[in-house]
């Protein structure tokens, strides 16, 4: 069934989420939590993977070990990997691991542009990214901390209507493009937003998150544990008991469902290069997300770290 954007809204379907009950980490792919995305209804896993350190090169010990998590990531159901050609050698390395496998049509691939001057260098930075990815339709563009927003969202929806990209959006996380990004998410048409949004940093939930929900835009959140450094914030504390009621065995999913619980949010894509936190991310997407009143609690919990 296709939802169009309007039904979606009109549905309040931006909360929505399908929830198995009882699950946990490793329960697979089948009970696994989905959110759709407003402007098409297509459901996607609320775990993908953030791949900014995935830029290894040649270097065949760390090829092994990302090929490792890669692997796991798409054996526990996950889809939406996300990558820019700002991450050194990443999208080569993808296209290689993702080739190895033989994974692509399992995945929904998002990419990023990040280049000035002009239509024609916008277009030949994404077909770079076609050849390093190897892949011919990317699922998901997006403009990388609204580089060159004017010039390169009329590309985007060029090779989106020529059914070489499938969604459009944009991308920050830095609360000092907020504003920008606020105006441009209020005066285009865009499938995606991307957006940092943590326990540790939770400005985009003042307007950017409702806005997005408001204009039928699916967000992924990226850097849910603030680029890893919340983990040495709550270093070897143990969690609540009260988290073990929606589903959490670890802080890195109390951060995930923290983030995901939001009502605007579709997904998020942790940075995973071991397979140890793949597995541990998955627990997140599983069981049940945190009603807003828990989500509270999560909030004056962790401020009274
Ligand atoms: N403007 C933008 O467009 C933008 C900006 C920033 C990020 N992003 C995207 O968002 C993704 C996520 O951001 P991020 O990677 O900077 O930050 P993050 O997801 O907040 O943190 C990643 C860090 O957390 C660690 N980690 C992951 N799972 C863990 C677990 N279960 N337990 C303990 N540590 C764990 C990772 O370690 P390992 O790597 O060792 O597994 C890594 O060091 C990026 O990869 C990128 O795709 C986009």
């Amino acid at each position: 069934m296709t939802i169009t954007r309007r039904d979606f809204n009109k549905a309040g379907l931006g909360a929505l989420s399908l929830a198995a009950i009882g699950g946990d980490a490793l329960a697979g792919p089948k009970d696994m939590i989905r959110k759709a995305i407003p402007s098409s209804g297509e459901m996607v896993p609320i775990i993908g993977l953030g791949t900014n350190r995935y830029g290894v090169g040649d270097d065949v010990e760390k090829r092994t070990v990302l090929r490792a998590a890669l692997a796991r990531f798409h054996q526990l159901g996950g889809t939406l990997i996300d990558t820019a050609p700002m991450y050194r050698s990443s999208e080569s390395v993808l296209g290689d691991l993702i080739a190895d496998l033989g994974i692509r049509n399992d995945l929904f691939v998002a990419t990023k542009t990040d280049k000035k001057g002009g239509a024609a260098a916008t277009s030949a930075q994404m077909e770079e990214s076609q050849e390093k990815l190897k892949i011919k339709t990317f699922d998901l563009m997006q403009v990388h901390n609204l580089i060159n927003w004017q010039e390169a969202l009329p590309v985007l929806r060029e090779w989106k209507q020529e059914g070489l990209v499938r969604y459009i959006g944009i991308t920050t996380s830095r609360a000092n493009q907020y504003q920008e990004f606020e105006k441009v998410l209020r005066q285009e048409e865009l499938d995606f937003i991307q957006i940092n949004y943590s326990l540790e940093q939770r400005e985009a939930a003042d307007r950017i998150l409702p806005l997005a929900a408001d204009r039928g835009a699916a967000v992924i959140i990226n850097r849910a544990f603030g680029g890893g450094r919340i983990f040495d914030k709550v270093g070897d504390q143990p969690l609540p008991e009260w988290a073990q009621e929606f589903g959490c065995e670890s802080w890195a999913q109390f951060l995930l469902k923290y983030a995901i619980g939001h009502p605007a949010a579709t997904l998020s894509i942790p940075g995973m290069t071991k397979l140890h936190h793949v597995e541990d991310n998955f627990g997140a997407a599983h069981g049940r997300l945190p009603d807003p009143a828990e989500r509270e609690r999560q909030e004056a919990f962790y401020d009274a770290l």
